[in-house]
């Protein structure tokens, strides 16, 4: 258990002795002059048990008086109760993580979790939605591991819809002499002759002529319909674009630390359709309205409209409800899940709404487990509008992460980082930037993209992190160097270094309400705090060359933890630090 949390359960069991039987938590306090943490549950208590809150909080001082952890407790106002751990005892703490900083986290009931993030699209371009996605699905994923869950992330592909058509059309109209488009075709392999490059102009090229001409269109969507349906010749070459396409995907998504167990898409989902259709069939869920086949999923208790899933069009088509509901059947049948989390923008919200709703009244999907809806907001340009390229169309990740990598290429020292290095480390800062500045707002907010700003080496940055901790590591190393051993916490020498401990104790909390509320910005709040916290103890002292020997080796161990602690949590949010910078 986490020191914090013990602190909390010595509380609890003295409430307890005292009679009082409910939950006790403690919150660190914005008055220190009073002590570092409150208990507030006086109130609440005198509540329960009809007593005067001020006797309630009497009580219990009483026996934290006692307790060596605790000093200076006293009571204010109407209860409240201020209480200061003892320096002993948070030496003893700093002595229990300093040697595995998994001894401040505490772990939580192992659950299986699949996570449905990423989300790009086949032979279309990624865009910053697309990186909000990544990003913060892969921190949840990294976060929920590190609380001791076990995941599946999924990446779970876009390539079902028309794009496959007007892809595979366009195609067939450029390169009208591959095998598969002769007569006498008999289904063997065949080399599709295309780059990545190709791709990138087939799509957008397919997708305008189809606003121009119906014909185009309509035949874009025939052949959708035939991919969807196993066609022999448009099948295949669909998945060798597929294939080309994807690879192209995992290299941006290595670029931003994205990784997943599931290289899977919609068009996985297509072998559950018939058994899925036939299943809610059986139990009269689906029905014909014009063509189409819908389920109905509004409730009685609902005050706003919820539409009826549409499974399929009236060409036969499927879409994108029909892959959601018939992947999770796939999922269910599959994996042995407590939990599902889909992180997509926030306005895909209804059509999760549908999908879970369909999923649970058809128990595809028992009470038992959760399905989760984490949608994030969008990121705009300086005019408040999502962020486009000078030319007003859709801005490429690509594009993006590099105009972040021009800006931290300029801030690089020169003098520190070789020449040969610049390249690799600029790619580092931006993405730490990049990711850092995604991660920072709560989840469903939308935020200002501004290149400067997250660049900059001073305030709420990754570029400020990551300095900062490398520093952190070169003081160590020059201890190591010059022999100086640091075992032992031994000292809390100022106010300084007391809030650095006072900070670290209270991880693991917010580590719980990240993981609560599924967003990673208390976290990215929490290490900037932490590292500026310590920058301000780095100015205040000269440590190496110290000459109290406890006192240094007391500061080199807080270092440690520190440096230990910051590289956790870049880690969950899927930052790599360079060396030097
Ligand atoms: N491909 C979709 C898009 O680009 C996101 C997929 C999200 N995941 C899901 N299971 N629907 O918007």
């Amino acid at each position: 258990m986490s020191k914090i949390n013990e602190y909390e359960k010595i509380i609890n069991d003295i409430a307890k002795n005292k009679g009082y039987d409910s939950h006790i938590t403690i919150s660190t306090s914005n008055r220190r002059d009073l002590g570092e943490f409150q208990i507030n549950d006086a109130m609440t208590l005198a509540k329960i048990y009809h007593k005067n809150p001020v006797d309630i909080a009497k009580d219990i001082k009483e026996e934290l008086d006692k307790d060596n952890n605790f000093e200076n407790i006293n009571i204010a106002g109407a209860g409240f109760i201020n209480v200061s751990i003892s320096n002993g005892s948070l030496i003893k703490y700093i002595n229990e993580i300093k040697s595995d900083i998994n001894n401040n986290i505490d772990k939580m009931n192992p659950k299986n979790i699949l996570l449905d993030y990423g989300g790009a699209n086949v032979a279309k371009t990624l865009h910053v939605g697309h990186l909000r996605s990544a990003n913060i699905g892969e921190a949840l994923k990294r976060l929920a591991k590190t609380l001791g869950h076990n995941t599946i992330s999924d990446v779970h592909l876009g390539d079902s819809g028309l794009q496959a058509g007007l892809v595979v059309l366009e195609i067939k109209n450029r390169y009208k002499d591959l095998p598969c488009f002769k007569e006498n075709y008999n289904g063997e392999d065949f080399n599709l002759p295309i780059t990545i490059e190709d791709l990138k102009d087939i799509y957008p090229t397919a997708s305008q002529k189809s606003k121009e001409d119906e014909n185009y269109l309509n035949e874009a969507r025939q052949i959708t319909y035939q991919i969807q349906n196993n066609d022999i010749v448009y099948t295949k070459i669909w998945e060798k674009v597929s294939t080309l396409s994807k690879r192209d995907i995992k290299n941006i998504y290595d670029r931003i630390n994205t990784n997943f167990d599931l290289w899977e898409g919609e068009m996985d989902s297509f072998k559950y359709i018939k058994e899925l259709f036939k299943y809610l069939e059986s139990k009269n869920l689906i029905y014909e309205s014009d063509g189409a086949i819908i389920m109905d999923v509004k409730e009685d208790t609902d005050d706003k409209e919820i539409p009826p899933l549409l499974l399929r069009k009236s060409d036969g088509a499927y879409l994108y409800a029909t892959t959601d509901l018939a992947t999770i059947y796939g999922r269910m049948k599959r994996f042995k899940l407590d939990e599902i989390w889909y992180t997509t923008d926030i306005r895909q919200e209804l059509h999760f709404t549908q999908v879970f709703r369909g999923a649970y009244k058809s128990k595809i999907v028992d009470e038992n487990t959760k399905l989760g809806f984490y949608g994030f907001g969008t990121m705009n340009g300086k005019d408040g509008k999502p962020f486009k390229t000078r030319s007003g169309g859709v801005m490429p990740l690509e594009m993006l992460i590099n105009l972040i990598k021009d800006e931290c290429k300029k801030r690089i020292n020169r003098n520190i980082v070789e020449e040969e290095k610049v390249e690799e480390t600029s790619e580092l800062i931006a993405i730490a930037a990049l990711k850092y500045a995604d991660l920072l707002p709560f989840r469903a907010t939308d935020y200002c993209f501004d290149p400067a700003k997250f660049s900059d080496l001073d305030g709420k940055t990754g570029p400020y992190l990551l300095y900062s901790t490398i520093r952190m590591k070169s003081l160590l190393n020059k201890a190591d160097e010059s022999n100086i051993k640091y075992n032992d916490y031994k000292i809390i020498n100022n106010e300084t270094d007391k809030e650095i401990v006072i900070t670290l104790l209270t991880l693991p909390n917010v580590l719980k309400r990240a993981y609560d509320s599924k967003s990673i910005n208390e976290i990215a709040e929490y290490i900037y705090k932490l590292t500026s916290i310590y920058n301000k103890f780095y100015s205040e002292n000269k440590i190496i060359t110290l000459e109290n020997e406890d006192l240094r080796e007391s500061w080199l161990v807080l270092t440690k933890v520190v440096y230990d602690t910051n590289m956790l949590l870049l880690n969950i949010m899927g930052i790599k630090c360079p060396e030097k910078m």
